[in-house]
């Protein structure tokens, strides 16, 4: 076992980005099927943000700490750890904790650093590949040749949906908040990027598939889209929901359900059965890490911060004038 301590990010009783501090800890102690990780570098992800100011408690039995994906090196293994040795390179989903020098994850939501990748975008993999891979197709089950829109495509969510989507044959469509964000949607794959403040999306791609709609939508928005995205949605169409960016509440007419035979479902990851975790990294592992080895579909890194500036993190985050993802490096 490595030192006792470890530095990490302690966002006391939540608030603003300058409640973050660097505070130190006992070292976590792995046990059954944990390993403990040497982090390198944690991504900065939005329920993060939402957890710090307060609107997202961690589930029960989760880590309080913040940090949901790190990479780095195995230090220690559990009693019935057995798929990783001490040293070798990982990324990992976490169950919180991520911030800090030290944290655990379950040996089964570990991925192997993939050939070619640093350490850095290979923190970046897990929070959002984990998520696109069990809504987009687990959930809505999104085929080639079919039609999938992302709203916010420039989104650490949204890049990794329109690279997935377009590298399994689909065409794929975006809502976006500026130019700079069309564009980098574009150079991702996405064939239509559509500035949701100067564009009706709901009428462009309406019009654009002569009135048929899309198969799938992938939507963290909410509020007034949730009646947009039904209307869009072509006959036998999946709606899938991550978030509600701008509420959960909204008057529905639900009619298009029905009269379209529309699926609308969604999920969180962070409290999913360990399993449920475990099978979304084995699908990675065969239909994903290979692509990246290949050079494709790689997450885009917009800024990276020490972790004793996670504060600067967050505020860039919600500032939203980012592309792709934000991280922290921990170890230098
Ligand atoms: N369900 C799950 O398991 C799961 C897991 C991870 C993340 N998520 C959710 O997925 C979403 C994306 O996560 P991320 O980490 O990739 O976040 P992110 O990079 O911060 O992306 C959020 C983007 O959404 C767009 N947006 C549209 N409406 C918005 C609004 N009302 N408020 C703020 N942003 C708005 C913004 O870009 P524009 O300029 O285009 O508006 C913003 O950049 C978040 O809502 C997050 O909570 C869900």
């Amino acid at each position: 076992m490595p030192a006792r301590r470890c530095i990490y990010i302690d966002h006391g009783q939540g608030g603003a980005p300058g409640c973050m501090r660097l505070a130190e800890r006992d070292m976590p102690a792995p046990t059954g099927r944990q390993v403990l990780i040497e982090v390198a570098c944690a991504g900065v992800n939005r329920p993060e943000v939402l957890q710090r100011a307060g609107a997202y408690p961690p589930p029960p039995g989760a880590s309080p700490y913040l940090g949901l994906e790190v990479s780095g090196t195995v230090a220690a293994a559990g009693p019935e750890a057995r798929q990783w040795k001490v040293g070798d390179a990982v990324c990992a989903l976490t169950p919180g904790g991520g911030y800090a020098q030290y944290c655990l994850a379950d040996e089964r939501h570990c991925l192997p650093v993939p050939r070619g990748l640093d350490l850095l975008t290979a923190a970046a993999i897990p929070e959002n590949y984990f998520t696109v891979w069990t809504n987009v197709f687990d959930r809505a089950g999104l085929r080639a040749g079919e039609k999938f829109l992302v709203h916010g495509g420039s989104s650490g969510i949204g890049l990794t949906a329109i690279q997935l989507a377009r590298e399994f044959g689909a065409e794929v469509w975006t809502t976006v908040g500026n130019a700079e964000k069309a564009q980098a949607c574009l150079e991702a794959g996405a064939q239509h990027a559509l500035i949701y403040r100067d564009t009706d999306y709901e009428s462009a791609i309406r019009d654009a598939t002569g009135g048929k709609g899309v198969d799938v939508i992938l939507d963290m928005v909410g509020g007034a889209y949730i009646n947009k995205n039904l209307r869009l949605l072509a006959v036998n169409g999946r709606l899938v929901q991550v978030a509600f960016l701008e509420g959960s509440k909204a008057e529905i007419d639900a009619m298009p359900i029905m009269t379209k035979r529309l699926t609308f479902t969604g999920s969180t990851l962070r409290p999913r059965p360990d399993e449920d975790k475990a099978a979304i990294a084995d699908a990675l592992r065969a239909r994903v890490l290979p692509l990246m080895e290949q050079g494709k579909c790689l997450p885009r890194i917009h800024a990276v911060f020490p972790l004793a500036e996670a504060a600067r993190a967050h505020e860039l985050m919600e500032s939203s004038r980012h592309i792709g993802k934000i991280m922290l490096k921990v170890k230098e």
